[in-house]
This record gives structure tokens, sequence and C-alpha cells, in this order.
């Protein structure tokens, strides 16, 4: 797995009995970015699955389709499946839709897309969302749904259907605002000297940023929340390498996040 990453994703293999080894994203001055030979070099014969989620959740990063091509040529050689998280892949900032393994692989390859209505169309909480796979694996697949939750509730599968029907420009305005959002808050942070922020980020919908001289997330998070009055992430619930940054989700109104930044300039001014 390629990390800082949603912690679901690393857990649920976990509990399955997977051993779970990560890569992680560097950061320095040009923003969030991979280090291609040191994935692949991950990736040895023995790897069954790669698990990436891009545009990704809590860095922004988003993979290069040129990226994704040395993967899938390098996985393909290997037997090593992809597995791709891309609910994010509507909330993309430079283009329509953020590169995707499923532009470029076979049908029936070692490839698995999953996606999901919470983000693109606004149904968090909804429970629902899709898959796409080779469709020798689609009985196995249905075996396991049926054994889980059996089935998404009727009537969301109704909504959710309305919504790929409809709701294309719902997906462009929300894109359109997170985009100003995005960098309506990077303009505010700018203000503040202790924070060290990427360039901004190309997709999803999270600045993570890093606070001179945080070196405890959580202990950070829980004192700026009581404090100051305003919650975010502590980069360390996205793994290890998540430390000292914090994740700012800018899906809020140019008030809300004014008002974070206030409340963010001020709590930092004093603590000296
Ligand atoms: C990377 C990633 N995948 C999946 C999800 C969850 O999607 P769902 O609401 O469909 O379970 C999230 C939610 O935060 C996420 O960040």
């Amino acid at each position: 797995m390629v990390t800082p990453l949603w912690p679901n994703l690393v857990e649920i293999p976990k509990i399955l009995g997977a051993r779970v080894t990560t890569v992680s994203l560097d950061f320095d001055q040009r923003g969030w970015h991979l280090d291609l030979d040191k994935l692949l070099a991950a990736l040895t014969p023995g790897t069954k699955a790669l698990m990436i989620n891009s545009p990704n959740n809590p860095t922004g990063w988003t993979m290069s389709a040129q990226d994704q091509q040395a993967v899938l040529a390098h996985c393909r050689r290997h037997g090593i499946w992809i597995i791709a998280d891309d609910v994010y892949e509507r909330y993309y900032f430079d283009g329509a839709c953020a590169p995707s393994f499923l532009d470029m692989a076979d049908p029936q390859e070692r490839v698995v897309s999953c996606n999901s209505f919470s983000k693109a169309w606004l149904m968090t909480g909804w429970r629902i969302g899709w898959m796409v796979a080779p469709t020798t694996l689609l009985a196995d697949i249905g075996n396991l749904i049926e054994y889980n939750t059996s089935c998404a509730p009727a009537f969301v599968q109704h909504a959710a259907q309305y919504a790929m029907v409809n709701g294309a420009t719902s997906v462009q305005r929300t894109v359109v605002r997170l985009k100003q959002a995005r960098d309506h808050l990077a303009g505010g942070l700018a203000t503040i000297p202790q924070v060290r922020q990427a360039p901004a980020p190309t997709g999803a919908m999270y600045a993570f940023l890093k606070i001179d001289g945080v070196t405890d997330s959580l202990a950070f998070c829980k004192r700026l929340v009581n404090e100051a009055g305003l919650g975010l992430a502590p980069g360390v619930a996205f793994g290890p390498e998540g430390e000292g940054y914090l994740r700012w989700c800018f899906a809020s109104s140019h008030e809300r996040l004014d008002e974070g930044v206030r409340r963010l300039g001020v709590f930092l001014a004093s603590q000296g």
C-alpha cells in the first residue's frame, strides 16, 4: 500500500490475515510525490496485491498515468493484483477525471477498481458504491456480498441510479467549489508563519500540512479542538508516515475556512 492512507484500507486486509507492507509518499517543496522505483522494488513476485488510493486521502496526491503504466506493466510481469480505490477520481483539479488503471488495463486483467457514491454524489452514509473487476471474479464477489450484506437497500439503489443519470451537473459544481475552497484555504494558511503546506493538492478534498514544532499530531489535534474549537484530523491516523501532519478537509464554505484559519492562527500565537 502507498501511504499515508485512509486507515480502513490498511486495517481491513489485516483483519483478513494479510501482511501489509507500506511504501510511503515523500513530502518536500514540490508537494507529496511517489518514488516509483521504491514502489516497484517493494512489489516483489510474492506480493499478492497492490492497493492504491489516488487521488489520495489524506494527501491529495494523484498518481500520474505514466506511473500507472509502469506499475501496471510491473504487476503484469509478476502476477500482482492492483486494487484501486478510485472514490475521489471525479474530485480532480487538473482535468475531468483522475488517471485510472481502468483506462489502460485489459478488462480481464488483474485490476479491480472500487468506487463510491459517498464523495462525488455527496451520498456519504448511504452505503452504496460499485466495483469494476474481471468477469472471472464476479461469481465469487457475488457470494461475498451475499454473505456480508446481501445487497444495498433497494431505495438506495434507486437513488444511486438517479445520481448516475442526472448528477453530472451537481458533480461539476462541487468540483468547482472544491477547487475554489482549496485555493482559499491555501491563501489563508499562507498567512500563518508556522504552517508548511504543499503546493495545491491535485485531487480529493484535503490539505495535509505540517506545523512547525508538532511531533505528536493526536495530542495537538485534541488541544486544538478542545481549546480553539477547530477539528482537524491528526496525521498519525493515516499511518506512522503521517505523524507530524494535520489533515484539513476543505469541503466547506469560505467563511468557515476563514474562521478555522483564524482559530488556528490565534491558537498557535498563544503557544509562544
Ligand atoms: C479513500 C477512501 N475510500 C473509501 C472511503 C469510504 O467510502 P464509503 O463511504 O463508500 O464507504 C473513503 C471515505 O473517507 C475514503 O477516503
